[in-house]
């Protein structure tokens, strides 16, 4: 029986209501889904709650410690990943959490316990921009664990995890969460004054070309030949240059916008900054799933790399298909010279 409800614009849908119908439309789903997903809406909704305050309640700045990766974590870090914790943690199809702000992935139960998912996560991305009230994001993906094997860390790197959902929420002028389930990407917008997330826009679709490029251009020093003659070529087209500083701020103007995000590897950093499972692979395939493209500087789709560090950085370049060609037709002649 088809449970589905022909779609107006006057029709009101919440996230929980749209991931249900979703689920609804698929016999023999288990509910798994709406089950993760409903404890990430109610994190999110709290770690939105927490930024707006952070001043209020004085909990800006940085924390004497490092996190895993080197870097100097804010108190909302901190923050942010522990209210993730405590809305994922009694989830009991969740067999593993894994954050950018810790070393060592939560196990929260085996395989054979019932562990059939892990959730990894980037708690507060753009947190150093915080102070000065610029848009911040956290982003997820689900990862659905193989059933051989008795799940934990080796069972998110193994090849057989597939990741089966990604999104990210942009703290912003508005509260924005944009979701693939592998079907497209669905915008949600926060009505803070019911709680809910509303669907605002089905199906976002990259425009498939748009002379934005967004990169921290202070590196250009540091950036390999075909990053440089590309940027070259983009002055001379009459491109315009937009960067926040958050990744989830930059990928989300991208994706409604069009346009190009690069953050190449550069001479100091030659595998790159960002971090393949808790921002490369999640903002790829919420572009992929609008339309677009990302790949590495060899031209790699960031969805086909392997890891075999949870922590493992990558370059990234994603955008439109037309502009993501046109960089790496740069790249790629450069390559050949
Ligand atoms: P995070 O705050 O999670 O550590 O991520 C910061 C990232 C990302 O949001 C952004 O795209 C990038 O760092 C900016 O780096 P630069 O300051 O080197 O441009
Ligand atoms: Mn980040
Ligand atoms: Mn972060």
């Amino acid at each position: 029986m088809d449970h589905s409800t022909p779609w107006t614009d006057d029709n009101l849908m919440s996230l929980q209501s749209h991931v249900l119908a979703g689920e609804r439309a698929h016999p023999g789903a288990t509910g798994d889904f709406s089950w993760i997903l409903s404890a990430i809406s109610l994190a999110t909704k709290t770690i939105g709650n927490k930024v707006r305050r952070a001043r209020i309640e004085d909990v800006l700045g940085e924390l004497a410690a490092e996190n895993t990766h080197g870097e100097r974590q804010q108190k909302l870090d901190v923050i942010a990943n522990d209210v993730i914790k405590s809305c994922l943690g009694s989830r009991a199809n969740i067999g593993v959490l894994v954050s950018e702000e810790e070393e060592e992935p939560t196990v929260l139960r085996t395989r054979d316990a019932g562990g059939r998912y892990a959730v990894l996560f980037d708690p507060l991305d753009g947190s150093s921009n915080i102070d000065v009230s610029v848009g911040v994001g956290t982003i997820f993906s689900v990862m659905r664990l193989p059933d051989e094997g008795k799940g934990g860390v080796d069972a998110v790197l193994s090849p057989n995890a597939t990741i089966v959902a990604s999104g990210y929420v942009l703290y912003g002028s508005s509260t924005v969460f944009m979701l693939t389930t592998g079907d497209g990407v669905d915008m949600f917008v926060l009505d803070h004054s019911i709680g809910s997330y509303v669907l605002a826009k089905r199906s976002v679709n990259m425009p498939h070309t748009r002379a934005i490029y967004s990169i921290n251009e202070a590196y250009s020093k540091r950036f390999p030949k075909g990053v440089t003659s590309y940027l070259d070529w983009a002055h001379t087209e009459g491109y315009s240059s937009r960067y926040i500083g958050s990744m989830v701020a930059d990928v989300h103007r991208t994706l409604l916008k069009g346009g190009i995000f690069i953050y190449p590897a550069t001479s100091d950093r030659p595998q790159g900054k960002l971090r393949l499972l808790y921002e490369a692979q999640p903002m790829a395939m919420l572009v992929e799933q609008a339309g677009g493209r990302a790949v590495t500087e060899t031209g790699q789709r960031i969805l086909d790399l392997d890891p075999t560090d949870l922590h493992e950085r990558t370059s990234v370049i994603l955008g439109s298909t037309g502009e993501v060609d046109q960089f790496l037709r740069h790249v790629q002649t450069d390559h050949h010279q």
